[in-house]
């Protein structure tokens, strides 16, 4: 068996990162694990938390010894929050965003950017318009772990591109937010967004596109396929569902070697190369959660508004869009149709 060189991980230190003071916007699940993943790790402080209910944002705030306020806007006025972290349902991603921007924030945006590719370009425009920074929180783009894959794949180590074949499956119970239909509910958008994000980002804008979904009894998708075909042939097969657990996992293959990403792949981990003599070979990365991994985006957003950039190069706002346009033709064939369209 020949040896694989894999290359090191270009993720600077995140403690080494301008330290910004950053707003939550919505006290939800993944709102609570940013503000644990900042007070663990990096050089990141949260400063503020904002709710729609005044109550809610003082019961996050109190133990964290934080600003709490009562609404979306009062949060983007804080003038001791340099970017707000746009934590809401997918549903109000846009609006909660805007009015950051419109006080003159900086804003990290939960995936995904916006329900549509125009929601995610309606927040594009408005952050260039004021030169403010905007990205997508797609935290795995940001791992050290994506960042050897990126190397592997751009310098050609896997050769060419033939295929991306990936699952992402959770069962999320009938109480999950994802049930409901008023907030954009379905799996397309809280779990299947990463596939779509991963392999438009690996293998482009896809020429050809074929959904396959399936509506549970009160019209929410429960579950979703896709094919994607891409100029010059690939080929990306993925599945999404909410009804049960999938190992999670993402394969990238080509002509010269396979690269799967350790289920589940959106999430700090390993990842093995399978070459085209049939051996294997590990990068061992340690698997982690969402504490041990939100703080990466970050510190990234930081280093980019320090420097005065308005894009990270790690999420291109154009790639969130990309990924929302294939997403919704996807809903299109499919018949999933979102709160207000
Ligand atoms: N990166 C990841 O791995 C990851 C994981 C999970 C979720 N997410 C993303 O994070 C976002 C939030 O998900 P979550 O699971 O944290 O949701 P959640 O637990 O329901 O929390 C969302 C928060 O948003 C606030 N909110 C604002 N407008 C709302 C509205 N119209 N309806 C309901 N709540 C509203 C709520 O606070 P108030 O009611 O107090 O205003 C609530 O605390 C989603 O876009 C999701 O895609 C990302």
């Amino acid at each position: 068996m020949r040896g694989f060189e894999f290359p090191a991980s270009r993720v600077p230190d995140p403690a080494d990162a301008p330290s910004l003071r950053w707003g939550i916007a919505g006290p939800g699940w993944i709102g609570e694990r940013f503000a644990e993943s900042l007070s663990r790790h990096g050089s990141q402080r949260v400063t503020a938390v904002g709710s729609r209910s005044l109550a809610r944002a003082e019961e996050f705030a109190a133990p964290r010894g934080l600003r709490a306020h009562g609404s979306y806007g009062e949060l983007a006025a804080d003038p001791e929050v340099d970017v707000v972290y746009v934590a809401t349902p997918h549903t109000a991603h846009v609006e909660v965003a805007l009015t950051a921007l419109e006080a003159g924030k900086h804003v990290l945006v939960e995936k995904p950017l916006g329900l549509s590719a125009r929601e995610a370009e309606r927040i594009a425009e408005a952050a260039r318009a004021r030169g403010l920074f905007a990205a997508e929180a797609l935290w795995t783009a940001f791992l050290p772990s994506y960042d050897v894959v990126r190397q592997l794949v751009r310098g050609g180590r896997l050769g060419e591109l033939t295929a991306v074949v990936g699952d992402y499956g959770e069962y999320l119970p009938p109480s999950h937010r994802a049930h409901e239909p008023a907030l954009a509910g379905g799996p397309l958008l809280d779990l299947g967004i990463y596939l779509l994000a991963l392999a438009t980002d690996l293998l482009g804008e896809p020429d050809r596109i074929l959904g396959l979904g399936a509506p549970l009894a009160n019209g929410v998708n429960g579950q979703l396929s896709a094919l994607l075909g891409f100029p010059g042939g690939a080929q990306a097969t993925l599945t999404t569902t909410m009804l049960g657990f999938t190992p999670a996992q993402l394969t990238v293959v080509g002509t010269e070697a396979a690269l799967t990403l350790d289920g589940p792949f959106n999430s700090p981990g390993g990842l093995t190369v399978t070459t085209a003599d049939g051996a294997t070979h590990r990068w061992e990365g340690t698997p982690g959660s969402h504490v041990d991994g939100l703080h990466f985006q970050a510190a990234a957003a930081a280093r980019a508004i320090a420097a005065g950039r308005l894009e990270v190069d790690e999420r291109p706002l154009e790639m969130s869009v990309r990924a929302l346009r294939v997403a919704d033709e996807l809903r299109r064939q499919t018949g999933i149709v979102y709160p207000g369209e």
